[in-house]
Formats: structure tokens, C-alpha cells, sequence
């Protein structure tokens, strides 16, 4: 079992989720995190954390795609322990439909 980081993290980005994994095991794109569902011990600390509600267990529904998501990313992109400023309009975005094909960035972000 792992979490994840679902889409509506996507233009949020609120990172704080990071501070708490005991793991470090978040990873930063330009405008999302992913998680390396390899290095995930489920402890779950992290899931209510985050105001957009994007972090979400593999074990609900439809999640494979999510997990292969994370893992892919995970190890393109660089780690991320400390928490940072979230975009700008986070508060607008959180909740939009279409964030995936709207906004969904492949380049990493800065890390920290
Ligand atoms: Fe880190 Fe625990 Fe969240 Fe996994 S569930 S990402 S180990 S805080
Ligand atoms: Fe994203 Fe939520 Fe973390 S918006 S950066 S998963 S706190």
C-alpha cells in the first residue's frame, strides 16, 4: 500500500504535506508533488495535511493510475522536505475540474 498525490494538487501546490513524511519521500514538479510509492511506509500523517484534499490512499478506487503517476515522477523530479509558499491563485484553483490537462506540468520544480 502507498499514498499518493492526485490531481488536485496540480496549480496548488500547497507543500504541506512535506513536513510531516517521516520518509521525505515527496518529490517536486513546476506546479505539483508526487509521492515514490516505493518509499512510502502508509503511515498516513500526511494525507489530512493537505487543504486540497489530493493525497489519497491507493487502496480507494481507479488508483493504479495515480500510483504509476507518482512512481514515474518521483524519479524524474527532485526531493522536497521543506514546505514553500504555494502558487499563485492556489485558492481559486483548488477544486477545478480539467486540472490535469490544463495545467499539468512534466518539468521538475526547484526541490528543497
Ligand atoms: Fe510520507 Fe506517510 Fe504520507 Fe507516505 S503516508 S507520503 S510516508 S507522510
Ligand atoms: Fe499538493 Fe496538498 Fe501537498 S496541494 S503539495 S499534496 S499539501
Amino acid at each position: 500500500m502507498t499514498y499518493v498525490v492526485t490531481d488536485n494538487c496540480i496549480a496548488c501546490k500547497y507543500t504541506d504535506c512535506v513536513e510531516v513524511c517521516p520518509v521525505d519521500c515527496f518529490y517536486e514538479g513546476e506546479n505539483m508533488l508526487v509521492i515514490h510509492p516505493d518509499e512510502c511506509i502508509d503511515c498516513g500523517v500526511c494525507e489530512p495535511e493537505c487543504p486540497a484534499d489530493a493525497i489519497r490512499p491507493d487502496t480507494e478506487p481507479d488508483m493504479e493510475k495515480w500510483v504509476e503517476f507518482n512512481r514515474k515522477y518521483s524519479e524524474q523530479w527532485p526531493v522536497i522536505t521543506v514546505r514553500k509558499e504555494p502558487l499563485p491563485g492556489a485558492e481559486d484553483r483548488d477544486g477545478e475540474a480539467g486540472k490535469l490537462e490544463k495545467y499539468f506540468s512534466e518539468n521538475p520544480g526547484e526541490g528543497s
